[in-house]
């Protein structure tokens, strides 16, 4: 019996449950995936009762992806780098933490995307700097022919993220809508444009080039303002529910060693 669950607060709209339901019944083995809607006082119990009676590991979301590490015996490198876990395993009783955001992110963009992925030199647009924003930068950054640049309201918290990546620019909000013809890869990794704010749209896409790719990792609503308007010029878009379902299937691996067959994950994004 595989028994996984989700922590977080509130977690009740999660699609998590139903994404792991679909990975067991593939598999054909019994299993359960469980909502913890957990106060921060409740963490230090939680975990210890996970390393009691066996469940194989958990999600975690907001608020607690940072508060989780102190109850955690290991990370590995981008949950470490981030400061930021989604993932927790039991490994001979120790509590492993790690981050699947932005080798989902990759995930997800392969394959949608293959030739993305050739040996040509790629300009990629980061806009935002919180927690999504570095998964994704980190991951991306490791890919030897990408460069990343970022645009963030908050400019300090932009430079912070670019002293772990490779040469990188950073915009204000207002130059990144100027500069955007040069880059091959637009990722939006903001709030803004989620619900219950559908009608905003941090940047216009005007001058995005017609063989680049747009990209938004806000799910609910599926199409934003902003892949809207992508869409509208004609621009290929790549859907924050990808990212979801490719970061939730990473999971399923690092707990079962099994690898959601891709059809299944095709599937699900409908
Ligand atoms: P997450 O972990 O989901 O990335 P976060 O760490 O709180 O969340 O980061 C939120 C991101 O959305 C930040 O880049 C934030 O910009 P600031 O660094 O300036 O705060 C951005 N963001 C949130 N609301 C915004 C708004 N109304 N306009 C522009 N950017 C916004």
């Amino acid at each position: 019996m595989y028994h996984f669950g989700l922590i977080g607060n509130p977690i009740k709209h999660s699609k998590s449950p139903e994404l792991h339901q679909h990975f067991l019944k593939d598999f054909g083995v019994n299993g359960a995936y469980e909502l913890y809607e957990l106060t921060h006082a409740e963490l230090d119990a939680f975990t210890e009762q996970v390393k009691q009676d066996g469940l194989m590991g958990f999600n975690v979301t907001a608020p607690y992806k940072a508060s989780i590490i102190p109850y955690l015996d290991r990370l590995d490198f981008y949950a470490q780098e981030m400061n930021a876990v989604n993932t927790v395993k039991l490994m001979d009783g120790q509590l492993v933490g790690y981050n699947t955001d932005g080798i989902g992110y990759i995930e997800a963009l392969r394959q949608a995307k293959s030739e993305f992925f050739n040996q040509t030199k790629k300009k990629i647009l980061i806009i935002g700097a919180g927690g999504a924003a570095k998964g994704i930068a980190l991951a991306l950054n490791d890919i030897e022919n990408f460069t990343i640049d970022i645009t963030n309201r908050t400019e300090e918290k932009a430079i912070e993220l670019t002293k772990k990546l490779k040469t990188s620019q950073v915009y204000d909000l207002t130059e990144a809508e100027e500069h955007l013809g040069k880059y091959d890869l637009i990722i939006q990794t903001t709030t803004v444009g989620m619900q219950p704010n559908i009608d905003t749209q941090i940047i216009r896409l005007d001058r995005v080039k017609p063989q680049a790719i747009v990209s938004d990792i806000v799910y609910q609503p599926k199409w934003t303002k902003f892949l809207e308007q992508a869409d509208e010029l004609g621009i290929e878009v790549l859907f924050g529910i990808d990212m979801l379902i490719h970061q939730a299937a990473k999971s399923f691996e690092i707990w079962t060693g099994h690898r959601p067959n891709e059809r299944l994950l095709e599937w699900l994004k409908e």
